[in-house]
């Protein structure tokens, strides 16, 4: 396997960017590769090697890279101009689709970014209640701003930097950050402080500490408590959002919150997100309300048309097009769970729709606190001997790996493969 020219171009990298990269999490030991093209399931590096890629962009890329219909899609926008700074025909399209699809979703909001519709999430939430507090849970990620950063999920602590510097203490005092999955936990803290807490934010599924499933009725019970003490539910579906389900993790297991984010599919592969929810808390923002939320790109035509075309394409085969992808994970994951069971490894693996990650951990994975006890370096060495066998996954325990439409049977057959042999070397 080549790698010289991105050791040498990373070497380049590290002296005019942090850490050599523009997002932590793209980091790994002993540097990254960079790539020069991807299309469908494969990525290729300027090396000349080809990967088989679980990575996805970090989960927007559910129609895989460069999607041809998306790709004429853009050139045909590009032809029209970038930019407008006016409004146009399609994102009010988009706005319907996405509040017919949504369940909470009234009205929406476009933005740019996940970190941004989190952000004004919390704030609308704020202004709607009249209340300073948010609660949050540890392991889950929305995003790099500053209300948020409090024992975090994804490349925070990858890089053991769940709660960052540079953050006031006055700012996230009113952040209060409990385990996922503890409801005796969550009953208690709700019952002692509803009257200061404006809104519960969180991953309805944990897809930035591996991927961790809420058990059964955590979220109903959730709800039920939010809803009786008037404090707002934001589901932050930027990963699971057109990911579970169409509707998202809200139509999955039907529980209905009060806000929603999207981020990552909404965009198809370009900068996009949106906040949205009930019509009565979505007009308290500007400028038909006092909440201000405002960008010079929200809402760009070159995103929406890549995230149009995408949602429409999925919505064309409708039902369908998630039970073959969640047949694929099926696949993978089921030969995956023969494999430990045979070898007896200690290893667990989390799962669902098209998500997944494996632990290397005895016991249940089901917050952060487990979800951290395992084993980072058999991680890292499995990694590793995955790159080397032409398989890419993200560079973290604390990440998720994506399936797309584009992943081909023989894709899938030859990930169980490389899966066999990187444990094997991991275990050792
Ligand atoms: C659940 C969740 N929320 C918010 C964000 C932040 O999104 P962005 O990176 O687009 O700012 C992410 C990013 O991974 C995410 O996974």
């Amino acid at each position: 396997m080549s790698r010289s020219p991105s050791l040498n171009l990373f070497e380049k990298a590290r002296k005019l960017i942090p850490g050599g990269v523009n997002s932590p999490v793209r980091f790994f030991q002993p540097y990254p590769f960079f790539t020069n093209n991807a299309r469908g399931s494969h990525i290729w590096d300027i090396d000349g090697n080809e990967y088989v890629d679980y990575c996805m962009g970090y989960g927007p890329l559910i129609l895989g890279h460069a999607n041809p219909i998306v790709v004429e899609s853009l050139k045909e926008q590009l032809e029209k101009g970038m930019l407008y700074g006016t409004p146009t025909e399609q994102e009010v399209e988009l706005a319907e689709l996405v509040c017919k699809a949504v369940p909470c979703a009234e009205m929406i909001r476009l933005v740019n970014t996940g970190t941004e519709a989190t952000m004004s999430a919390i704030r609308v939430a704020r202004a709607y209640t009249g209340r300073k507090k948010i609660v949050t849970f540890e392991g889950c990620y929305h995003g790099a701003h500053d209300y948020v950063l409090v024992k975090a999920g994804s490349g925070a602590t990858t890089f053991g930097i769940p709660k960052s510097l540079g953050i006031p203490e006055e700012t996230t005092q009113n952040t209060l950050v409990l385990p996922y999955n503890d409801l005796e936990h969550f009953r208690k803290t709700i019952e002692c402080e509803s009257n200061q807490i404006a809104a519960v934010i969180m991953e309805p599924v944990i897809g930035n500490a591996g991927v961790i499933l809420p058990k059964n009725n955590y979220l109903t019970e959730i709800r039920d408590m939010t809803e009786e003490h008037e404090i707002l539910l934001i589901f932050d579906e930027v990963i699971t959002g057109f990911r579970l389900a169409f509707g998202g993790a809200q139509e999955y297991y039907k529980v209905k919150p009060d806000i929603v984010t999207l981020g990552k599919i909404i965009g198809g592969g370009l900068p996009l997100a949106a906040f949205g929810g009930r019509k009565e808390i979505m007009e308290m923002v500007a400028p038909s309300g006092k909440v201000y939320q405002a960008g010079t790109f929200n809402g760009n035509p070159i995103s929406v048309v890549a995230g149009l075309t995408t949602l429409k394409i999925i919505q064309r085969e409708g039902e369908t097009f998630y039970r073959k992808l969640e047949m694929k994970r099926i696949t993978m994951c089921n030969a995956i769970r023969d494999l430990i069971e045979d070898k007896g490894y200690p290893i667990q693996v989390n799962d669902i729709a098209s998500m997944f990650q494996l632990f290397f951990a005895e016991k249940e994975v089901y917050d952060y606190e487990t979800a951290r006890a395992s084993d980072k370096l058999k991680f890292m060495t499995y990694h590793k001997n995955l790159l080397k066998r032409g398989i890419f996954i993200p560079p973290s325990q604390f990440e998720t790996c994506f399936i797309s439409s584009s992943h081909s049977t023989e894709d899938i057959e030859r990930t169980i493969e490389a899966i066999e042999q990187s444990l094997k070397l991991s275990m050792k």
